[in-house]
């Protein structure tokens, strides 16, 4: 298809036609032109497409297929490999079903653990959620099927998610809430970008200039077309005005008219409708050029084999929390399986990412070759307390004859869900209970959790294991009962911090926000970054995660310990597997600014690795570091720059699981344009390259005056001459004059100079 010669030969009518739904799922046909309608259809964990008549909101059956871990879990194995894979088994997925477009991966962050679609989100930590989520997009585009990453941006909770307005400062924006998609944009580039609903700092995403032309197009390159979530599209004017392509499902009914009225009437320049045109159907047009032919068919050869990645990637994807020497299970060992989700398995969250599922494992039918046995022991659906009570004793009896006691425990579907909040972070009471009175036997008692976010775990002193499945797909009981027998060895890390109570939680005062306003207030100091900062004990800190066998760390080596912003450093270290059992271990690096102006987490997530070693086995992992590593977002030149200074690398199994550092001096190269006044800061003056010079000698005379003449440092205390040297840099320039060290006529000279 030769775009720019359709779009020329296509009336105002037919370019207006495009750019929104014919309805839920397709875009309008020009058959003039013989152009086709074209389909999307909801991921991110599996193929949600609607074969026949649509429904208001979408939500009816789908077609039955396979449901993979959800975006939680999946972020928890920190295997880009396999999250490359589980797009490209979408992807053939799509062009099995003639879907051009997959709407995924959902990449928002997870600020607070009680936004009811986390279960769909990867990460607290955005380097993890963009490495995730840009292997992911090429893994589905790889196949000539669109990729749509979304909710862009700063959608991080439900309560209002259609009409709130989040208020973020730039640099927490562009640091944390917006890193992930920029990686994804950058690294994968995506087709397509869905805007999200609500609002950032007043203007709707639909219609945010800034965020759909600024940021996306003009400084990442961006070169997709931008959706609307469905009925996120407002002001058909404001929309193509600001850099939003098509509205979708079909939008406001009146779209396609008002884009051509405000053409006609001459309120609408029509080259920026030709622009959105041009950028959908190049996407499309790629597509087209692009699929995969002789694509695998949907068959029973098929669907087994996806059904078994999608077991694979829960193995991979589960997080050994703890672990008391009960794992693996020994097969001669009585087990008693406790708990309604062990034979009715949660395995995905609620709303437009709700698979239908062809065949879930429960782990009761995949360990019935084993020595189990097994009780109810709660009822996720029971209201009556005492038939609560009873589900419990009877657990109880049943126990005192099991050597091993496995409670599979988690939260009910009506707990996480597209469309609303958890309220708090606790698993159902009769569960707690349950699970407490189970560790008064003096038992071996391990527990299994399904879950899409964290949950508070009261228990956990008393418990010998937790395995955390998360929402692990249709694989998820053979899964199960492979990592709990020691057939799999558990390799997933947390995504998110678990913190001990949601109080604790940065968000918490600003969450869910008055009438879904929520203040960012907490800025850069989302998950692990604000806890490590208040030095705040949490229940698992984020990276954790055990294995059946030993990693040990050594010989870290940086390839330089001082480098300018331009180079890159190499960062090596050697990891052995010292255990029993062949394992996967995640590699984390993390960056800490020693001394910085602005207030740094301690540490942050800036490369990782999954590595695979037999017993005795050793790989040597290397890193590659370059600027954005070391930088942080300046908003004075709205963009991210090194401070010139001292940075600390540490590598090890967890961000509290350190094993190495070593530390480089980093020069920065970025100057800070500053208009300087008499009132403006010395320090601030002394940061630019222009103020080092002109103004730097003179501070420094006046800091040896003052050395040389204060011949009795203890009568300013100890520590004098430092206490003079930070006050006269935190001193306006202005203070110069009073304290007699220059006269008013060289500051005004001085102010010139600098500003020339
Ligand atoms: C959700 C999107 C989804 C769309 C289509 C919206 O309500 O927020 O994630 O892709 O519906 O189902």
């Amino acid at each position: 298809m030769d775009v720019q010669k359709l779009v020329s030969e296509m009336t105002l009518k037919e370019k207006a036609s495009l750019l929104s739904g014919a309805d839920f799922w397709h875009t309008k046909a020009v058959e003039r032109l013989g152009l086709p309608e074209f389909m999307m259809c909801d991921g991110p964990n599996g193929l949600r497409k609607q074969d026949g008549e649509s429904d208001h909101l979408g939500l009816f059956t789908s077609i039955s297929t396979v449901c993979y871990p959800t975006a939680s879990a999946v972020a928890s194995s920190w295997d880009e490999e396999m999250a490359d894979k589980l797009g490209q088994m979408l992807g053939d997925e799509c062009l099995r079903e003639d879907v051009s477009m997959l709407l995924g991966p959902g990449l928002n962050m997870k600020r607070s653990p009680v936004c009811g679609r986390n279960f769909e989100y990867y990460s607290e930590d955005p380097f993890l959620a963009g490495k995730i989520a840009a292997a992911y997009i090429k893994g589905v585009q790889s196949k000539g099927v669109a990729a749509c990453p979304k909710h862009f941006a700063a959608n991080n909770q439900e309560y209002r998610r259609m009409s709130g307005n989040s208020v973020v400062d730039e640099r927490t924006l562009h640091e944390i809430y917006l890193q992930a998609f920029e990686m994804a944009v950058k690294e994968a580039k995506p087709k397509s970008i869905m805007c999200a609903y609500n609002m950032l700092n007043g203007t709707y995403l639909s219609e945010n200039k800034y965020m759909l032309t600024e940021v996306l197009r003009d400084k990442w390159g961006f070169d997709g077309f931008v959706v609307t979530d469905w009925s996120a599209g407002k002001d058909a004017v404001k929309g193509v005005e600001a850099g939003l392509d098509l509205v979708m499902p079909g939008g406001p009914k009146d779209h396609e008219e008002a884009v051509i009225r405000a053409v006609e009437s001459g309120v609408l320049d029509e080259a920026k409708v030709d622009r959105a045109v041009i950028n959908i159907l190049n996407a499309f047009n790629w597509t087209l050029e692009n699929k995969l032919s002789g694509n695998r068919p949907s068959d029973e050869t098929t669907r087994k084999a996806d059904y078994k990645f999608a077991r694979e990637l829960a193995e991979n994807s589960a997080v050994l929390l703890k672990n008391n020497r009960v794992l693996p299970i020994r097969s001669d060992r009585k087990v008693l399986f406790v708990g309604e989700f062990a034979k009715k398995p949660r395995y995905q969250g609620s709303g437009s990412s709700h698979i239908n599922s062809a065949f879930v494992s429960n782990a009761f039918d995949a360990a019935a070759d084993r020595n189990i046995s097994f009780v109810q022991g709660y009822d996720t659906g029971e209201k009556d307390l005492k038939r609560i009570a009873m589900l419990r004793e009877e657990a109880v009896e049943a126990a005192e004859k099991a050597d091993i006691i496995v409670i599979f425990a988690g939260l009910p579907a009506s707990y996480e869900s597209e469309g609303f909040d958890r309220t708090n972070i606790n698993l159902p009471t009769d569960q707690d209970k349950l699970i407490e009175e189970l560790t008064h036997l003096g038992k071996k008692t391990v527990v299994v959790m399904h879950n899409g976010a964290p949950v508070a775990m009261p228990w956990i002193d008393r418990v010998d294991a937790v395995l955390d499945m998360f929402l692990a797909g249709d694989g998820v009981g053979e899964a199960t009962v492979r990592l709990l027998y020691g057939e799999a060895n558990p390799s997933g890390k947390l995504s998110e911090s678990y913190p001990y109570k949601l109080s604790d939680n940065p968000s918490y005062l600003n969450f869910p926000g008055e009438a879904g306003n929520p203040v960012y207030a907490e800025g850069v100091f989302i998950g692990y970054r604000y806890y490590e900062k208040k030095h705040m004990p949490v229940l698992f800190p984020f990276g954790h995660g055990l294995s059946y066998t030993e990693f040990e760390y050594s010989d870290l080596e940086i390839s330089s310990d001082r480098i300018t912003d331009e180079d890159t450093v190499t960062v090596s270290i050697d990891v052995w597997n010292v255990g029993r059992y062949p394992g996967k271990e995640v590699v984390q690096l993390y960056v800490g600014d020693n001394e910085s102006r602005a207030n740094r987490p301690l540490k942050e997530l800036k490369a990782f690795k999954k590595i695979e070693l037999k017993p005795e086995e050793k790989e040597t992992v290397t890193f590659t570091l370059d600027k954005r590593a070391f930088s942080y977002y300046d908003e004075r030149i709205h963009d991210f720059r090194v401070e010139s200074g001292d940075f600390t690398i540490m590598v090890g199994a967890s961000s509290s699981d350190i094993r190495h550092a070593a530390s480089i001096y980093v020069e920065g190269s970025t100057d800070i344009p500053l208009t300087v006044t008499e009132r403006t800061a010395i320090a601030d003056i002394l940061e630019t390259k222009k103020g080092k010079k002109v103004l730097g000698p003179i501070i420094k005379k006046t800091l040896e005056d003052h050395k040389n003449e204060s011949v009795d440092e203890d009568a300013m205390g100890e520590g004098g001459n430092e206490m003079f040297e930070r006050m006269v840099l935190e001193m306006p320039l202005l203070s110069l004059v009073s304290f007699d060290i220059m006269t008013k006529e060289e500051t005004d000279k001085l102010v010139k100079k600098l500003n020339r």
